[in-house]
């Protein structure tokens, strides 16, 4: 459910406690299908809290590693890694972590990047799927919430470098933020 807060545009998707339900949830599904441990992927840099949370609450061994893509390129999509993990992915349970799943392209392109390193079997697990944004079809193993075509921002998610370290998840208004990138430093911090 969202709910209001104090500024135009802006209005609550996942509280603080909504957000630890829906990663402790995911963190059980993986528990349960892993038992013998994993290696979990995260997309650098919205993923970090996610992956933080998601690591922390599950029953089973885990070791993380990072994977850092360039920025897209208009009608190119992403293009190539600029750091990629050290963790030798070869007959492992990899599971793919990501805060949100647009396009569609990340998750495409390091499905079919880290698929040839011959893991015994290859995951996603995103806390956010928007699919009204899909350009190319991924199957997605593990989704946190489904949300309609807006911009969001916490928990990760970053306008301009700004409200990643948000506990909540809101959606915002793009107009607001391309007028002021500031506009919801106050009601969502509190100074
Ligand atoms: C976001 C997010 C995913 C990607 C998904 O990263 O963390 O990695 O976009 O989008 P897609 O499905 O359209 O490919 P972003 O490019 O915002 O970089 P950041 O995490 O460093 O902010």
């Amino acid at each position: 459910m969202t709910s209001q807060l104090e500024a135009p545009g802006l209005e609550l998707l996942l509280d603080e406690f909504e957000v630890s339900a829906t990663v402790h949830r995911l963190a059980d599904e993986l528990s349960e299908r892993h038992e013998d441990g994993v290696v979990l992927i995260a997309v650098l840099r919205g993923s970090i809290p996610f992956l933080a949370d998601l690591a922390r609450a599950m029953s089973i061994r885990s070791v993380v590693d990072f994977v850092a893509l360039t920025s897209y390129t208009h009608g190119a999509g992403r293009v190539r890694m600029l750091m990629d993990v050290t963790t030798d992915l070869t007959d492992r349970e990899v599971v793919l972590v990501e805060e949100i799943v647009d396009t569609g392209l990340t998750s495409a392109f390091l499905l079919s990047e880290l698929g040839r390193r011959h893991p015994r079997s290859l995951s996603i697990c995103t806390l956010i799927n928007r699919p009204a944004r899909r350009v190319v079809p991924v199957e997605l193993d593990h989704v946190g919430i489904e949300i309609p075509d807006r911009y969001v921002i916490g928990y990760g998610l970053d306008h301009q470098g700004r409200y990643r370290n948000l506990r909540v998840l809101a959606t915002a208004d793009t107009d607001v933020l391309a007028e002021d990138p500031d506009a919801y430093v106050e009601a969502l911090y509190g100074v």
